[in-house]
């Protein structure tokens, strides 16, 4: 897929900039601070309704703007649409469709597909666990829209279920708390299994892309893996294998006596489905209860989950080098771009590849590397402040980003 057009009214810097794009490689050149990542961030929030730089909207709307709108024409094969997204300071933001009527910004979710790099893709190697698990949820959003609505009913889940920890903790518990506590276990065992079970299939997808795509930037010498570390497998195998086997005995499987049960290995979740992991859920939650109620919070479950990532024996995090951490930021991204393109054999459209900001960040090697592999995308959106940072090997239009909009020059 490409855009054709971007239109921005009162995003960040911009009061009013409007894009021509074609697909293959543009090159946006104009100094620091001129609003080049304005651009590509509102691009990507087209995308994801998230920013690569803040958490909030707030940001966003251009200084004293009650709200801002970003306008896009995608197109996907032979087909063309017209994405609105209007983004409120008081109220929910919405979307339109090719004119339509309003719809709910997540509506918008999965049409336009972005795959973005940027400096603070640091993070993903360097920050904490919440990095990570952002990383793959959007990810499994932009691949399978309904996902927004499994993270949602989680995440509203959770915060209720946090309430009346809290509230246990504070003494204010009762057997009628007890049993209300039953009920939200029930309700965040499904919505916490439903979202590691699409996490853990999409870990799987990613995995061999990893691998190559560092392999490809790289002189090969170390191997990068990425390993999806629940709280709940922890769980299960702290509380033992007996209650585990009462579960695997209620699945139908054959029931194994407590000796066997000691002995047997940890049980595969990716092997589970969404019912045997929402079993799972519910039996960690009981044993966790005591130390929950202590705590006041929830402490199993996706929201407490770590992606962890490997390069040869040691984690990345914590002793991989700068190159090596930034070689396996730009392989995850690469990663999702393959994982992307393996949806797009499959009736699906490349995503758009937008590279913030990244060229001067890197060494001539890994500068001519990344040019190599992205320069065959449908479209790639490259920002530079120094246009010598852009390697040779990515050849296309070039354009000049000015004060407050585009050199009309370059724009048609
Ligand atoms: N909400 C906002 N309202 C008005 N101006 C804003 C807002 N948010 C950011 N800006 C301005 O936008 C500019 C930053 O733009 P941007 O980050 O796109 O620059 P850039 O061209 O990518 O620069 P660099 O080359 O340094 O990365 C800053 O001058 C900042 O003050
Ligand atoms: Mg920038």
């Amino acid at each position: 897929m490409y855009l054709e057009k971007l239109s921005l009214t009162d995003f960040r810097s911009y009061a009013q900039v409007d894009l021509a794009l074609e697909p293959g490689v543009t090159v946006l050149v104009g100094s620091n601070g001129i609003g080049k990542t304005n651009l590509m961030e509102a691009i990507g929030y087209l995308a994801t309704l998230n920013s690569h730089r803040v958490s909030t909207d707030a940001p966003l709307l251009r200084f004293g703007a009650e709200r801002a709108m970003i306008r896009a024409k995608l197109v996907r094969g032979e087909q063309s649409t017209v994405l609105e997204l209007e983004i409120n300071a008081a109220r929910a933001n919405r979307g339109r469709i090719n004119r339509s009527n309003p719809v709910r910004a997540r509506d918008l979710l999965g049409i336009c597909q972005t795959v973005l790099f940027a400096p603070e893709d640091l993070a993903l190697v360097k920050g904490d666990p919440s990095s990570r698990r952002r990383f793959l949820d959007e990810l499994l959003v932009s691949l399978m829209p309904r996902h927004a609505a499994t993270r949602s009913d989680y995440d509203r889940v959770l915060k209720q279920r946090n309430a009346l920890l809290k509230s246990a903790r504070a003494g204010k518990f009762s057997a009628g708390h007890e049993a209300t506590l039953d009920v939200w276990d029930q309700h965040m065992a499904r919505a916490g299994a439903e979202l590691l079970h699409a996490r853990l299939e999409l870990v799987d997808r990613l995995q061999p892309h990893l691998k190559n795509a560092y392999a490809q930037l790289t002189d090969g010498s170390k191997e990068a893996a990425a390993v999806y570390r629940s709280t709940l497998q922890d769980i299960l195998d702290d509380d033992g294998a007996g209650a585990s086997s009462g579960a695997r005995a209620a699945d139908g499987a054959a029931a194994v006596t407590d000796a066997d049960a000691a002995a047997a290995p940890a049980e595969d979740l990716r092997l589970l489905s969404v019912e045997q992991l929402t079993d799972r859920y519910i039996q960690a939650f009981v044993a966790a209860r005591r130390k929950e109620l202590e705590r006041g919070i929830s402490l199993v479950g996706p929201h407490r989950d770590e992606l962890e990532l490997v390069l040869g024996s040691a984690p990345a995090k914590g002793y991989a080098s700068h190159g090596e951490t930034w070689s396996m930021c730009l392989s995850l991204r690469l990663a999702s771009y393959y994982v992307m393109l393996d949806d797009a054999r499959t009736g699906g459209s490349p995503p758009i590849l937008i590279l913030d900001d990244v060229f001067a960040e890197l060494d001539v090697q890994r500068r001519r590397k990344l040019a190599a592999i992205v320069s065959g995308a449908e479209q790639v959106l490259v920002t530079a402040a120094v246009e010598d940072d852009i390697p040779a090997e990515l050849t296309g239009r070039r354009v000049k980003v000015i004060p407050g909009g585009i050199d009309e020059q370059d724009n048609r």
